[in-house]
Parts: C-alpha cells; sequence; structure tokens
C-alpha cells in the first residue's frame, strides 16, 4: 500500500531527528532511506511504525491516516499493519523456525492449520521450508534473518520496514542475502521502505533512493539518477566519488579553478551558484600514455601514476596532476590501461561534460528525471 509522510518532525528535546521530511512511497516499490549514521533514518522508520512519536506532521498507509500531530490522532503500531526486521536477529531461539514466523498468526487467532500453511508459504519465499522444524538456536546469523524476514511477510503486511537488516552478517552473506531481498520484493510486490547508511546496499535494493541528512531528505530518485548527478557535493562524498574539490568563487576565462591549486576546468553546465565545488565521477576520468603526441586539448592535463591497484575487469590508479600536485581517483579498463606502470607519467583527460559543478549541501530535496 502506498505511504505517504507530509512534514514529520520529531524532536528529543531541543534537537530534531527529523525535520519537514515529505515522503512517498507508491505502492509496491522499494524505497531506500540511504544516510549518514545519526541523520533520522532509524527515528523516521520507527514513526512511521508507530514506535515513536513524532512532535508534528502525518503519516498515512494506503487510504488511512496512522499519525496526524495537529489532531492528536496516533495508531497504535500493532494496528498499522506493517512488518519489520531489524539489524539485531529478533528471533526466539527456544522455538522451532516454523513456531517463530507462525507466532503473529498465532497472536491474531489463526488456526493451527492456518498458521502453518501460511508460515511454509513465506519459509518457502525466503528459502528456508527445509528447515522448519529446525531449532531456531541451530541457525547461522543470515538464516535467522531469513527467519526474521519471513515472520515479516507472514501477516501479508501493509509496508515492510527494514533497519539495516544485513549489517550483522559478513560480506559475503550480506551479498547473497542482498540479491535474495531483491528477488523477493520484485516477485511479491512489497512496498518497502529499507534503511542503511551501505551505499552499494541501496543502490542494489532500491526502485528509489531517498537520501537523508540531518534529518532532512535532499535528493530523491532513481539509483542511476542519484549515481550520476548527486544534488551536491556532501551527497557526491558520501556516496564515494572521492574527486570532490572546492571551486574559488570567480571563473577565470570562463574556467573553473580547483581551490588551492593551480588547475582550472572547463564543465559544460555551470549551473550551480557558490559556494560550489567540482566532482568527477573515477570512471569518467582517462589516462593516455604522455608520449603520445597531439594538441593540448581541454581538460587534459599532464600527471604522475602514483599507485595502480588490479581490481580484474578495472584499474584503480591514483594520480598526481603536475605541477599542481591534485590527487586524482581513476578507474580505467584493465585493457586501456595495458603498459601503464607506477611512477610514469601519463596524459589525463575529463571530457566537460563529466565535469560536474555542485553545491557544496542542498537542503531541498531534488527529484530527478528516470535516466535513460
Ligand atoms: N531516544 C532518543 N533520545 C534522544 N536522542 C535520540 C534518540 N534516538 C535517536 N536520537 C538522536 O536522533 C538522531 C537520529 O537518530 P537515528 O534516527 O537513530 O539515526 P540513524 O538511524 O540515521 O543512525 C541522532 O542524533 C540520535 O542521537
Ligand atoms: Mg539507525
Amino acid at each position: 500500500m502506498e505511504v505517504t509522510v507530509r512534514g514529520l518532525e520529531l524532536r528529543y528535546g531541543s534537537h530534531a531527528a527529523i525535520q519537514d521530511l515529505d515522503l512517498t512511497i507508491p505502492d509496491g516499490e522499494s524505497l531506500v532511506l540511504l544516510g549518514q549514521s545519526g541523520c533520522g533514518k532509524t527515528s523516521t522508520m520507527r514513526s512511521i511504525a508507530g514506535l515513536e512519536t513524532p512532535t508534528a506532521g502525518t503519516i498515512a498507509i494506503g487510504d488511512r491516516v496512522v499519525f496526524d500531530g495537529a489532531a492528536g490522532k496516533s495508531v497504535p503500531a500493532f494496528r498499522r499493519n506493517v512488518g519489520m526486521v531489524f539489524q539485531s536477529y529478533a528471533v526466539w531461539p527456544h522455538k522451532s523456525v516454523l513456531e517463530n514466523v507462525a507466532f503473529p498468526l498465532k497472536m491474531k487467532g489463526a488456526s493451527r492449520q492456518q498458521q502453518r500453511t501460511r508460515a511454509l508459504e513465506v519459509l518457502e519465499t525466503v528459502g528456508l521450508a527445509h528447515l522448519a522444524d529446525r531449532g531456531a538456536s541451530m541457525l547461522s546469523g543470515g538464516q535467522m534473518q531469513r527467519v526474521a524476514l519471513a515472520r515479516s511477510m507472514a501477516m501479508a503486511p501493509s509496508v515492510l520496514l527494514l533497519d539495516e537488516p544485513l549489517s550483522n552478517l559478513d560480506a559475503r552473506l550480506r551479498d547473497d542475502l542482498r540479491v535474495e531481498l531483491r528477488r523477493i520484493q520484485l516477485e511479491k510486490g512489497l512496498t518497502s521502505l529499507y534503511v542503511t547508511h551501505d551505499q552499494q546496499e541501496a543502490l542494489a535494493l532500491a526502485d528509489r533512493i531517498a537520501i537523508m541528512q540531518s534529518g532532512r531528505i535532499t535528493q530523491l530518485g532513481t539509483p542511476q539518477s542519484i549515481y550520476r548527478t548527486p544534488a551536491s557535493a556532501s551527497i557526491a562524498s558520501f556516496l564515494g566519488v572521492t574527486n570532490v574539490f572546492p571551486l574559488e568563487d570567480q571563473t577565470h576565462h570562463g574556467l573553473l579553478k580547483v581551490r588551492g591549486h593551480d588547475v582550472a576546468l572547463r564543465a559544460s553546465r555551470t549551473s550551480a551558484s557558490t559556494p560550489a565545488s567540482v566532482c568527477l565521477r573515477p570512471e569518467d576520468i582517462r589516462i593516455e600514455e604522455e608520449s603520445r603526441t597531439g594538441q593540448d586539448s581541454v581538460n587534459t592535463f599532464s600527471a604522475l601514476l602514483e599507485v595502480a591497484v588490479f581490481q580484474g575487469a578495472s584499474l584503480r590508479c591514483r594520480l598526481s596532476l603536475l605541477p599542481s600536485g591534485l590527487s586524482l581517483d581513476a578507474l580505467v579498463p584493465s585493457e586501456a590501461a595495458a603498459g601503464l606502470a607506477p611512477g610514469s607519467r601519463v596524459r589525463v583527460r575529463v571530457d566537460p561534460d563529466n565535469v560536474l559543478v555542485l553545491p557544496d549541501d542542498v537542503s531541498q530535496p531534488t527529484e530527478q528525471a528516470v535516466a535513460a
């Protein structure tokens, strides 16, 4: 069911954990709330679940208003029909897998037969039907999170809320379960809000990502659009774009000047007002051998290749521009980097289309067009 949040505010004393937050999760969409620790993700999720009482705003699930600050209305958590999965394995160790999953159905007064049928159905979905009768304490961390997920799905919730459910798992399991979660989400068409501080997880699981900073949503869009066009330098840094440099306020002959370095760049679009930074995605940086002759073209620099790390299909390079010493990260296809050795001088080039000029911060969300 569609979830609609309007003007949400949550204060702990004088500290505003959530400020004027608007969010719509259309029916069947997987929305990922992505932001640094402490930005207000869990507070937002708990407010929707009914575990926290916001100081202002409204929350609706489907047609039903479950919270209205002005009207003093708040539907208790157990009447909101939301499913929840948390970081900790909230699984009863002394019960069997099936009993764990059937518990909410039992609470609702379903017959033993109904409980069993439905529990096996959701266990099938998460790939654990064969372990239905095993004691829950005999499970691995990944299996316990599958049980928690199955239990949250047993009641066919209107919306599924997941708060960093994979962060206690080791890397390999996390990758597996991430793919699995996405499959289930797509297969079942679940409306879900997934909270994480992990960019990779957000990119993998989201239909749309909402970036949260200091209690506000600052950017909303598809994973592709957010990755291609972060709305601010702070968002770009958070997404792992390593080359983010503050710019001088004045341009020189139409060129952008990197503050503190003798480096000038041309950008196709320079809409940002000051203060602004320039952002160069590592995969947009081209490296050529220095010996290649040719006209000095726009955004071409001499550089020293300091480090090159082989990553299979690609090579991650650390470059130092000459003579300014500005340090750049580049990600180049391995075959394009053949013959490049650390310590060698190279030519570095960035297309003006790929020079992103961004405000340092934004306070208002900008919905991005769906990337082609
Ligand atoms: N019960 C609480 N009492 C006081 N402050 C809180 C409480 N819960 C969270 N906060 C504060 O609210 C802010 C947002 O917290 P939280 O929603 O847990 O962030 P996140 O989940 O993004 O890490 C943080 O500054 C946190 O310290
Ligand atoms: Mg949290």
